[in-house]
């Protein structure tokens, strides 16, 4: 059973401000992408990945993750989109069109570049074990509130029952076209599924599967790297 893996990585990584696409900004001299997408292969279950690049970088991304692929295997690149859920549904239709037996289908952030390869592989055996859907999910440390326009708080969900969702997410890749043809926008490809009426299924996350998103979150990244982490 093939398990391709599709990386979005094509955002620009306003929040960042690093001045230059997210994926390709160095933690320890090594860009985001390059450790997502070893962390993808070194989990032993992805043989190909399909990357979703700033389209006026897909010739630099193409020389930084060519080398990562494994024997039998190959990094595919293709541009991104406007949103995350465009450059998804590009590198999709890419990996059904041009990788035979695409059957499981991972989409992992590039941003999530410190993910275990053991939740790439927990993720992997949900699918495989007939789940169409699976995401990896921590529980809620601290308290959720619903607020209205104003601020004003309407609600206080039971927060037992609320889980924070990483990457990678695993689908059966009809499932997920399916779910991308019916869809135009989520913020993640499981809530695509879910409004088909798909039961999405959980798996244990990992603290270290963090996405980065603002400066704080690199200085994290960095912090646990020099510490001998992640
Ligand atoms: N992404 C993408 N295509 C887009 C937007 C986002 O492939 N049009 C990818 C990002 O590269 C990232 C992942 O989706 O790996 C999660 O997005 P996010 O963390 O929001 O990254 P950015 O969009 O780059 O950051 P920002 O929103 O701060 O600009
Ligand atoms: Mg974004």
């Amino acid at each position: 059973m093939g398990v391709v893996a599709l990386v979005p990585a094509a955002g620009r990584g306003e929040r960042l401000g690093y001045g230059m696409p997210k994926a390709l900004v160095p933690v320890a001299g090594v860009p985001l992408l390059v450790r997502a997408v070893r962390g993808l292969f070194e989990s032993g279950c992805v043989r190909h990945v399909v990357i979703a690049a700033p389209p006026s970088d897909v010739d630099v991304v193409n020389t930084v993750t060519a080398p990562l692929a494994p024997a039998g295997g190959a990094v595919h690149v293709v541009p991104g989109g406007a949103e995350r859920s465009d450059s998804v549904r590009s590198a999709l239709v890419h990996a059904l069109r041009a990788i035979p037996g695409t059957t499981v289908v991972l989409v992992h952030d590039a941003a999530r570049a410190f993910t275990p390869p053991e939740v790439v592989r927990a993720v992997v055996e949900a699918v495989r074990a007939g789940n169409p859907a699976v995401v990896p999910v921590l529980p809620v440390v601290d308290t959720v509130k619903e607020v209205d326009a104003g601020g004003l708080v309407v609600a206080t969900p039971d927060r037992s029952a609320l889980r924070v969702v990483q990457t990678p997410q695993g689908f059966d890749a009809r499932v997920l076209l399916r779910a991308h043809e019916a869809a135009s926008s989520a913020t993640d490809d499981a809530g695509l599924v879910e409004r088909l009426g798909v039961k999405v299924a959980t798996v244990p996350g990992h603290q270290d599967a963090m996405k980065i998103t603002t400066p704080f979150d690199l200085a994290v990244a960095e912090a646990l790297l020099a510490g001998g982490g992640a």
